[in-house]
């Protein structure tokens, strides 16, 4: 039985930060970072958006009303959630309506959440062919103000809907997983921002990335000329080339020169997003499908999950038949194009604003956000959230 990816969605906030003027303000060469870390813009999250409201406006962008019938299963995969205790995926499957039988829970291994979350959707369809699982994989990534991890930070989310014959990408049952008990990012549950020791992240990241491709290419007999693409968890877009670059020469100059092609494709939503943590693999996984047109039925597309922390995972995915057909190409150029710019001091108050802890009530401008869903206030220590799309706005 074929299981895999049936549907992708995606949902970035309407505002960004350009990052040749955070180069500017931080008085750094914009080149470090449009080219030395490979970002151009920054998603920045406003206070109507948090990880709940983004991963459901991913979301509300492929569910419809087969899918509500099938879904028993909704697995949030953060490592920003807004409680230690009720799962976000309790919030996501009231704002869309889903149907009450049906198991809802939240998952965590920093960035690597979304490829567990997948892999135990994968066994939940095996043992329920006629089920569907969604998948969310939503973060806002803080390591705050004038830090080393600044221009790396970004906020979306991705939405996966998993199921039999699936119309996009089969996953391969090909999995090569490793752990490992290290302290290169982490967030203690008092902190609002993460901790990171950025060279030490950078080196375990290409570590794991050795360590599980040179494994899966003896248990699964495979070489990398059988990849049409790599896709990689991309914390900025840099890291992901550095660890291509590592394996490039165990290909001739036509595998080589297919893959760096792949590889540009691939990055160019990260790129624009930043790190959504949970989620950016998969965005750019997305981001090839939808602006790569040299790709066809049959393509193995290899992926790399790497969750600090740490564990790191290479799997891979064959593409179906038309599944160009069923992505949301115009709507995601439409959502990056309508996007307003913030300076680098609307930027800095949104970071600094935060919603009250003390119980006291706030209600929030929903107006200014385009998005579907929202968070509309807060009160007793309570969230509010709002779907605009369904109550009729
Ligand atoms: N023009 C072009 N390139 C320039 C430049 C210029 N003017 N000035 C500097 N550069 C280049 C540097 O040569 C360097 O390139 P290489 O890495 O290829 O050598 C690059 O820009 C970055 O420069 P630095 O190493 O000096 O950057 P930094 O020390 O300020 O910080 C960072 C970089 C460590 C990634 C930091 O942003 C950080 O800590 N980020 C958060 C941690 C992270 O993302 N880690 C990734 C692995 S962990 C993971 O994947 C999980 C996760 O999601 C967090």
């Amino acid at each position: 039985m074929k299981i895999g990816i049936d549907k992708v969605g995606f949902f970035a906030p309407h505002l960004y930060l350009d990052m040749t003027e955070l180069a500017e303000a931080r008085e750094v060469d914009p080149g470090k970072f449009t080219i030395g870390i490979g970002q151009e813009k920054m998603a920045v999250a406003p206070l109507t958006q948090d990880p709940v409201t983004m991963a459901a406006n991913a979301a509300w962008e492929i569910v419809d009303d087969v899918d509500r019938d099938a879904i028993d299963f909704v697995i949030f995969a953060t490592e920003s959630g807004i409680d230690h205790s009720k799962s976000a995926a309790i919030y996501v499957h009231q704002l869309l309506g889903l149907k009450p039988g049906a198991r809802c829970i939240e998952v965590k291994q920093a960035c690597y959440g979304a490829t567990a979350a997948i892999q135990m959707a994968k066994g939940h369809v095996a043992l329920h062919p006629d089920r569907k699982v969604l998948v969310l994989g939503s973060d806002i990534a803080r390591y705050g103000l004038n830090t080393g991890g600044e221009v790396t930070q970004g906020a979306g989310a991705v939405a996966l809907l998993i199921g039999q014959d699936p119309k996009i990408m089969a996953l391969e049952d090909d999995s090569v997983y490793l752990t490992d008990d290290i302290m290169d990012f982490w967030r203690p549950v008092y902190s609002e921002m993460a901790f990171v020791d950025g060279k030490f992240s950078n080196e375990q990241y290409l570590s794991f990335f050795s360590r599980v491709w040179e494994q899966y290419k003896v248990q699964n007999n495979l070489t990398l000329k059988d990849f049409a693409a790599i896709c990689f968890h991309l914390p900025y877009t840099k890291m992901g080339l550095k660890a291509l670059r590592t394996v490039l020469e165990e290909g001739d100059e036509v595998v080589q020169e297919r893959l760096q092609a792949n590889f540009q494709k691939g990055q160019i939503y990260n790129r624009n997003v930043g790190n959504i943590y949970t989620g950016s693999l998969y965005l750019s996984v997305l981001s090839l499908l939808e602006q790569q047109d040299d790709l066809s039925a049959g393509d193995r597309i290899g992926l790399f999950s790497y969750g600090s922390g740490a564990v790191g995972e290479f799997f891979s995915g064959i593409l179906q038949p038309g599944y160009k057909t069923h992505l949301h190409v115009s709507a995601h150029d439409a959502l990056f194009a309508a996007r307003q710019a913030l300076t680098v001091a609307e930027y800095e108050e949104i970071f600094q604003s935060g919603l009250p802890t003390d119980g006291s009530a706030m209600e929030l401008n929903i107006d200014l956000d385009p998005a579907p869903i929202v968070l509309a206030g807060v009160e007793d220590h309570m969230r509010k959230y709002v779907n605009k799309a369904s109550e009729g706005m």
